[in-house]
């Protein structure tokens, strides 16, 4: 307001975009963002959907939508989870994650496969509170405020009491050594198969409303006591007690050996003990370990319809638990036995918010199985503990590069438009060296102009390579 004329003139700012139809939000954009704004215009509506109606669906989920921006959408088979064969959808941008997965889950099947159990299915939210009176009087209206909030908010979780789920749990959370009289009623829900988000918080909020009417009509406080400051009620996406355990174990004579056979099985599983162990230790380590889980666990979310962001939040602070950033799976040789598992909190739904609307998601789901909530914490616990076992598998063996080079130099050829023909040929000529973006370019453009037949000058390259 204060700087309205001064912020008048530049045209990069607007005011009323989100009244512009789709064309007019993009003609905007396009004119006072771009250098070509006919082009951008093409671009970004060539990748709306064909069918309108179909587009409708996907502007509405969010606001000022232009256009649609796409992912990668693939699948993992041979997952066998609890016996059960399952075909996981993926969706993720980052090449060899799939494949990764894949070989996790074809490594297991021969191994009897991974297996999944849901520890708890417990969610959260607090309404936060600021009173003005001594916690012993509050804990003694407790048990009566308790059943008010039940019998109050029966209009909201009616509903969800006739799936078997509900309020679980109202307790009162003095937090006044924190902060000068702070509270919340801590509120714990069972959600079904819904991730139950508007759930929680319609009744969180519904729940202050009562609390704050409670107070105010409690003759026997002072007038001081019957006044609450409710500062906000919100679920939580900490949710430890909604937790589920994916696991694989074998002999270690079964995992065979590695590297052509100059890894023993047995060294590898002293390797991968090890390498699990310093992610336990390092936070370092730990991060980019877990981002690994988190590659194949937010492919499954995304694909699902579901919050990767929420899922993502909680399972690092799931890992920050003991104080310290830590990895989220584990392994031990006991016995003779190879064992690696991953405990990690999953407040997901398949039903309900976007599950239902986008018409993948929706595939996602019947290609599943149609599962219940707690099947879906159970698979996508068994695709990150897949990828996890992938990335750690080929981190004490090869190494990651070697997988992720050939995806990589395919990358390039893509983005250099080489013909299927200069795709093979790269394919053999980089098999041994190492591939950079120049190198590949210098050997295209070598390619390309030299005579048919003659040898390439490979000392250009090997020099290029030598360099990096
Ligand atoms: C790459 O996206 C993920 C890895 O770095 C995970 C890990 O190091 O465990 C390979």
């Amino acid at each position: 307001m204060i700087h309205k004329t001064k912020y008048m003139k530049n045209p990069k700012i607007v005011s009323g975009f989100s009244k512009l139809t789709k064309t007019g939000k993009i003609r905007w954009l396009a004119e006072n963002f771009f250098r070509n704004p006919e082009e951008v215009a093409r671009e970004l509506k060539s990748f709306w959907y064909g069918d309108p109606q179909k587009q409708k669906i996907f502007d509405e989920f969010s606001e000022n939508t232009i256009s649609n921006f796409y992912l990668p959408y693939g699948v993992v088979p041979n997952v066998m989870i609890n016996g059960e064969v399952y075909c996981v959808p993926m969706v993720i941008e980052e090449s060899s994650v799939v494949a990764a997965a894949s070989s996790a889950a074809k490594f297991w099947l021969d191994r009897g496969g991974f297996k999944a159990e849901v520890i708890s299915t417990k969610k959260v939210g607090q309404v936060h509170f600021e009173w003005y009176g001594s916690v012993k009087k509050l804990e003694k209206l407790m048990p009566e405020l308790r059943k008010m909030i039940h019998a109050d908010t029966a209009h909201i979780t009616c509903n969800m009491k006739k799936r078997g789920g509900g309020i679980v749990d109202i307790e009162l959370v003095d937090l006044t050594h924190l902060e000068d009289n702070y509270y919340q009623l801590n509120m714990s829900f069972e959600t079904c198969d819904s991730m139950g988000a508007n759930f929680i918080n319609s009744t969180l909020e519904e729940a202050a409303r009562i609390l704050r009417n409670f107070l105010s009509s409690r003759t026997e406080l002072s007038a001081k006591e019957r006044e609450v400051t409710i500062i906000m009620a919100i679920l939580s996406n900490y949710t430890p007690e909604c937790l589920v355990r994916a696991s694989v174990e074998c002999p270690v004579a079964d995992l065979e050996s590695f590297n052509d056979g100059e890894m023993s099985a047995e060294t590898f599983a002293y390797k991968f003990e090890k390498a699990l162990k310093i992610a336990s230790i390092d936070t370092y380590r730990a991060t980019t370990h877990n981002k690994g889980i988190f590659n194949g666990i937010d492919a499954v979310v995304l694909a699902t319809g579901n919050d990767f962001r929420a899922v993502e939040a909680c399972g690092h602070a799931y890992a920050a638990r003991s104080g310290q950033y830590r990895s989220l799976s584990y392994a031990k040789v006991e016995d003779g036995i190879f064992k690696f598992w991953l405990d990690i909190p999953l407040a997901i739904g398949t039903v309900g918010g976007l599950t239902n609307l986008h018409p993948l998601a929706r595939r996602s789901l019947e290609m599943l199985g149609t599962p219940s909530a707690e099947d879906l914490m159970k698979i996508i616990a068994c695709t990150g503990l897949a990828q996890n076992f992938a990335a750690v598998k080929s981190l004490v063996t090869t190494g990651i590069q070697k997988g992720h080079m050939k995806m990589h130099l395919m990358n390039i050829l893509n983005h250099l438009e080489a013909t299927e023909k200069e795709v093979k040929e790269a394919v053999v000529y980089f098999a041994d060296k190492i591939v950079s973006f120049t190198a590949v370019r210098e050997f295209l453009n070598l390619l390309r102009t030299a005579p048919n037949g003659m040898p390439l000058p490979t000392p250009i390259l090997l020099y290029n390579n030598n360099k990096k």
